[in-house]
């Protein structure tokens, strides 16, 4: 293994085009929070940098959407992010922003760079064009019909009524999705990275030298690779962004992709300027072999951090390369895909107003649950659990105990530590076995895991309160006493230092109680930390118990927002409805061969054991027919139907469903959402009668 002297942490830069909620703080946020605050402890330097990624497209639409411009939008968001990271502890050393003017200059400059170095190539493509404000599409904003079901609408990336991944050029009839108008194709250039030309570089890289990346990394990166690199665009013809700083470029902007990892370096570079004596040089972060590169993302940012920017750093020649992209799986909520857009997701603004200065629970139930290996689903009453079950009834229960029988049969003074019986010396044993389980954990980015072990610790001092019942000693021993409530003491003051990375609010909290400073991890499994004597300060409540109602209300949110999403779907659906093509000419010969006729519903019910069929009891006006239906699902109560006159198909062979004969065919019109509905006749007619 390399040694290194520093570390330098990355968290992805969130989009700056709406508030971050659970799964960003899951996927990337927490976990890096743990990580350097971790490594702090340690007191080994590390930076850790973040910052809002301010171009692209999605800041562009949530613009037109709110009706605002797109700077007010990002403007909004970064404020509004970055408070949240605040508020949860993200322990950012430089949170910053790509529209920043250092970051704007930085990464033209990187671009120039590779640009005069021959690092691109350039292509000039037919792409699709509005003719009328002069605009070149994105894939999302060009619509047409679909080529395969022929729905109106799709996507120039995909149809979301038949989910085929389309590209624009398949659509029929493309339009401009913002304002309707008609496509043209119009020849632009661009300038293109040449992957391929890394493929070899990244398999070695890799493949072979970074076999101890997490498997989910790893193998979307083999998949990558495997497919084969293909040269990748780094500019857009698009009016927000970094302007290509090339001659003959006007009206392009680097691609988003291509600026905000770029964002790493710049915003380093702006700490570093900002307070040189405290961070040194920025290129000692970005260039020198000693420092140590992480970058903390979520798996659909992948490619970019494995493959894109590791080429681009490659592509420039004097930049270390990550060492690790401990990358975590997606958060869903309650069973559903988070999604912004939905509204599906708890947003830590909202959370924060809700559940005031319960920070550290949801940092604590989020890195229990966190996706590590695979997507986990957050769910509110796994939450209130965590709480109440762990947080409340073992961290804080113990803290508690001891703290309270301390000021009880000591004035709240530390007492005197006594001779260690062959117990105490087993649960400080158990202790230090979680401790050093718990820095191994921390070192090999597993959080999830590292947190359950600070838990086992408080696990330990509940059993050996419990079992050394401090409060029946205190009857006849008062020497033990003092023995049990010492060690007890001791390791309150461990579960201070190792929750300290997962939990910082509440071991501040707890620093307050013990009286202590901070110490280092070093202080970590030892059992002297706090002396004989040492005055305690105020007991207070670790954590509190989250009652049903609050939990109740969240879930009653999720449950108006989930009605709310599909009643907004079906209008969307039925706004896009339109009705099936006219099917190909046909004669009234062939029409004259269908006998269709009137029939009245003297019955109608469900047939047993089927979800779908109906039977149909008729007077045909021929002594009665059975027709069964599979209307059902359009029916839930069948006897609506009753005493109607309706038509079916009186002439196709009888059929067999469910050990039941169907006479024919009853005609039902199907709707937009595909409810069906029986057909009937404007005015009684005898029954027998035919429809031509
Ligand atoms: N904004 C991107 C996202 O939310 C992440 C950008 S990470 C960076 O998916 F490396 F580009 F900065
Ligand atoms: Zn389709």
């Amino acid at each position: 293994m390399k040694t290194y002297k520093r570390t330098l942490v990355t968290s992805a830069l969130p989009y700056a085009n709406g508030p971050v909620h659970i799964g960003h703080l899951a996927g990337v946020y927490v976990p890096a929070d743990i990580y350097v605050r971790y490594l702090r402890m340690k007191g080994e330097p590390v930076l850790f940098v973040g910052g809002s990624d301010e171009h692209g497209v999605p800041v562009t639409i949530r613009a037109r959407k709110e009706g605002i411009t797109t700077q007010q939008v990002v403007d909004r968001y970064h404020k509004l992010i970055s408070e949240s990271f605040e508020q949860f502890g993200i322990s950012f050393d430089v949170y910053s922003r790509t529209t920043s003017e250092i970051h704007h200059k930085f990464a033209a400059d990187y671009f120039r760079r590779l640009y005069d170095n021959g690092k691109f190539i350039e292509q000039t493509t037919e792409q699709f064009y509005d003719p009328e404000t002069g605009e070149f599409l994105t894939d999302r904003n060009i619509r047409g019909e679909c080529p395969h079901c022929h729905s109106k609408g799709a996507y120039g990336d995909q149809c979301e009524k038949c989910g085929r991944t389309l590209s624009p050029d398949e659509l029929i009839e493309p339009y401009n999705a913002i304002n309707g108008n008609p496509l043209t194709k119009k020849e632009t250039k661009h300038w293109y990275l040449p992957l391929d030309q890394y493929q070899q570089w990244l398999e070695q890289w890799i493949l072979e030298e970074h076999k101890e990346w997490r498997p989910n990394v790893y193998g979307q990166c083999k998949s990558w690779l495997d497919g084969g690199l293909k040269p990748r665009a780094v500019t857009r013809d698009l009016d927000w962004g970094i302007p290509v700083p090339v001659e003959g470029a006007e009206g392009k902007v680097l691609y988003v992709w291509f600026d905000a990892p770029i964002g790493y370096i710049s915003n380093t570079k702006e700490l570093c300027e900002r307070e040189p004596a405290k961070w040194g040089n920025w290129e000692t972060w970005w260039k020198d072999q000693s420092t140590r590169l992480i970058h903390f993302i979520g798996k659909d940012n992948i490619v970019f951090h494995c493959i894109v920017f590791p080429s681009m750093l490659k592509a420039d020649g004097t930049y270390i390369l990550p060492d690790n992209v401990p990358a975590n799986e997606f958060l869903n909520l309650e069973g559903d895909k988070i999604s912004t857009s939905r509204n599906w997701a708890v947003w830590l603004n909202e959370y924060l107003q809700d559940f005031p200065g319960k920070q550290d629970v949801l940092r604590y139930a989020l890195t229990a649950n966190a996706p590590e290996t695979k997507d986990n689903d957050f769910t509110w009453a796994d939450f209130q659990a965590r709480n109440n079950n762990e947080l409340v009834a073992i961290y804080g229960n113990f803290v508690n105990r001891a703290m309270v029988l301390t000021q009880k049969y000591f004035a709240g003074k530390v007492p005197a530590q006594g001779a260690y019986t062959d117990y105490d010396k087993q649960i400080m044993q158990e202790i230090q076995g979680s401790v050093s389980e718990m820095l191994r954990l921390l070192d090999a980015f597993r959080f999830r895991d590292a947190q359950k072990e600070a838990m086992n610790i408080a696990r330990a001092g509940n059993k050996y309160l419990a079992d050394m019942e401090p409060w029946k000693l205190a009857k006849t021993d008062m020497e033990r006493t003092a023995a049990v409530l010492n060690l007890s003491l001791q390791i309150v003051a461990n579960l201070e230092i190792a929750f300290r990375p997962f939990l910082p609010f509440s071991s501040e909290k707890l620093r307050k109680m013990l009286n202590v400073q901070e110490t280092g991890i070093d202080s970590l499994g030892k059992f002297d930390l706090l002396t004989d004597g040492h005055q305690l300060g105020e007991v207070a409540l670790l954590f509190e118990k989250i009652e049903d109602d609050a939990i109740q209300a969240q879930l009653d949110r999720l449950a108006r927002i989930k009605k709310e999403n599909e009643e907004q779907e079906k209008a969307e659906e039925l706004k896009n409805w339109h009705p099936a093509e006219i099917k190909a000419a046909t004669s009234i010969d062939d029409f004259d061969k269908t006998d269709i006729r009137v029939a009245t519903v003297l019955d109608c019910k469900n047939v047993k054991k089927s979800d779908r069929l109906l039977e149909f009891t008729l007077d045909d006006g021929m002594g009665g027919r059975t027709i069964l239906s599979g209307i059902a699902q359009s029916y839930p109560d069948p006897s609506v139907l009753v005493g109607k006159q309706v038509l079916y198909i009186a002439n196709f062979p009888p059929r067999k469903m469910m050990g039941k004969e169907s006479q024919g065919m009853i005609l039902s019109a199907v709707d937009a959402d595909g409810r069906l509905v029986v057909t009937t006749v404007s005015a009684p007619v005898r029954n027998g009668a035919q429809v031509g």
